[in-house]
């Protein structure tokens, strides 16, 4: 039994607001949401994801945050703490955190390379949007360098997760994040001043709702979890490190905010240029690795831009994947009894395996494929459309139906200390209207309507 006065905490509100942001701005917001929205119709999309992370991710941020800190426990063992049939919640989060990091170490690996690239300016050496989308491609099915760049990223995600909680997590939560902020910005109004870039603005602003399909509605909802780190006990996890005077409805708000910001400043950066430079919006995961350089390529100082840009995105995904690690890490400590060091490399090494196994699966081994999906593929759509959303509907009916409402209320008071007005709007989300939206949305895309 681990007792709550054992474990490290984190320092004042900021820091609670860094941590909890730094796990959920990442290649979520600057990979993903792109590629998913551009595969997905832009604006509409843009529509139902905003009402998605309003609607359904702030109310569930925040149940996450409590369950994490009125128990200090791992996912699993707080849900267990609360009431023991509900601890397949947190398995579930543990494992989701597994499969999620073997196909986001390899994406973190490319970010490397890139970096790495921009460095050496051998990125700067070609023009086209087609050559880069050949250098990309060659670079994703090199058997060995992009297995090479996952396992660099596996040990520095190691080594921050192994200098502790405190040290660790905080202080690299701490670096570069306002930096990409203001990066992105420059970027957004370059992209929207090149040529032919109003057609991808149009894209991303002019909702179409008439492109709208059921599992529209379910990849923007899995979006969103995954964007702001929900559904899985990531949330819980990091909560149980907070202290006690940490408002948590404040932590969630802002930590909402400024994810759904990065990922409409990607958003901004991205479809101008893809218009402008002629690439599908429906390029899938290759879309940012594509555009990018083609935006850099034309800006002043090319290879400033490009060396800055990707450092920041590598600290943030970092930065995501220390939160991912973390997780598996706290159960292993605390449920197997392992010591923190054997905890983090046991995590290590699982996820390193499966990182290699999802690196190959893009090049050498693209012919083994499950459900018509390669392992990178089907890591990303499992998780992200699947064990997310499942994850998210059980979260919000154990937290407003069967946790002791005392229990909840106290964390988001702070035991009586703040007022939270609108208490009644947030119970009427959990209860009725986040499962029921989740339900109809799953029935839908199995076809009941
Ligand atoms: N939210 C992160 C991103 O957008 C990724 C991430 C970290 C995550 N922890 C998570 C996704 C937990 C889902 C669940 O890049």
């Amino acid at each position: 039994m681990h007792h709550s006065h054992n474990r490290a905490t984190l320092g004042g509100k900021l820091s609670a607001v860094l941590v909890a942001a730094g796990s959920s701005v990442g290649l979520g917001n600057i990979w993903r949401f792109p590629y998913v929205a551009g595969d997905n119709g832009g604006g509409a999309f843009l529509v139902i994801y905003i009402l998605c992370v309003l609607l359904l991710g702030l109310p569930l941020m925040l149940a996450e945050f409590s369950v994490g800190r009125a128990t200090h426990r791992n996912a699993v063992g707080a849900y267990r703490a609360l009431d023991k049939r509900w601890s397949f919640l947190g398995y579930n989060g543990v494992l989701a955190a597994f499969l999620i990091l073997g196909f986001y170490f390899v994406v973190s690996g490319w970010t490397a390379e890139y970096m790495v690239h921009s460095v050496t300016g051998s990125l700067a050496k070609y023009t086209t949007a087609q050559e880069y989308q050949s250098i990309f491609e060659n670079f994703i099915q090199n058997p060995w360098r992009p297995v090479l760049y996952t396992l660099l990223f596996v040990l520095a995600t190691h080594f921050v997760i192994a200098l502790g909680v405190q040290k660790g997590i905080e202080r690299s939560a701490k670096v570069l994040m306002p930096l990409l902020f203001v990066i992105l910005i420059a970027l957004a109004i370059h992209s929207l001043l090149m040529p032919g870039g109003g057609e991808g603005f149009r894209f991303f602003f002019q909702p179409d709702f008439s492109k709208v399909t059921p599992s529209t509605l379910l990849v923007a909802l899995g979006q969103a979890f995954f964007s702001l780190s929900i559904g899985i006990g990531t949330m819980v996890t990091y909560a149980s490190y907070f202290k006690p005077e940490t408002n948590l409805r404040h932590t969630a708000l802002n930590v909402t905010i400024l994810d759904t910001l990065v990922a409409i400043l990607a958003g901004v950066v991205i479809f101008p240029a893809v218009f402008s430079v002629g690439i599908e919006p429906t390029s899938g995961p290759s879309l940012v690795f594509i555009t990018l350089p083609s935006i850099f390529n034309g800006m002043p100082l090319s290879m400033v831009w490009s060396s800055v840009f990707f450092l920041l995105l590598v600290v943030a995904a970092l930065t995501s994947t220390i939160s991912l690690h973390e997780v598996i890490t706290a159960y292993c400590h605390e449920e197997w009894h392992m010591s923190r060091r054997a905890a983090a490399w046991t995590t290590t090494a699982a996820t390193a395996l499966l990182g290699i196994m999802a690196s190959l699966s893009v090049g050498i081994l693209n012919g083994w494929k499950l459900f018509g999906l390669n392992l990178f593929d089907l890591l990303d759509y499992l998780t992200a459309n699947i064990m997310l959303p499942v994850g998210g509907l059980f979260t919000c009916l154990f937290v407003g139906w069967k946790l002791d409402q005392q229990v909840l209320k106290d964390q988001i008071t702070n035991h009586g200390a703040l007022k939270f007005r609108i208490y009644r709007t947030f119970i009427f989300l959990l209860r009725y209207l986040c499962p029921i939206v989740m339900l109809l949305v799953f029935l839908d895309n199995l076809g009941v309507f």
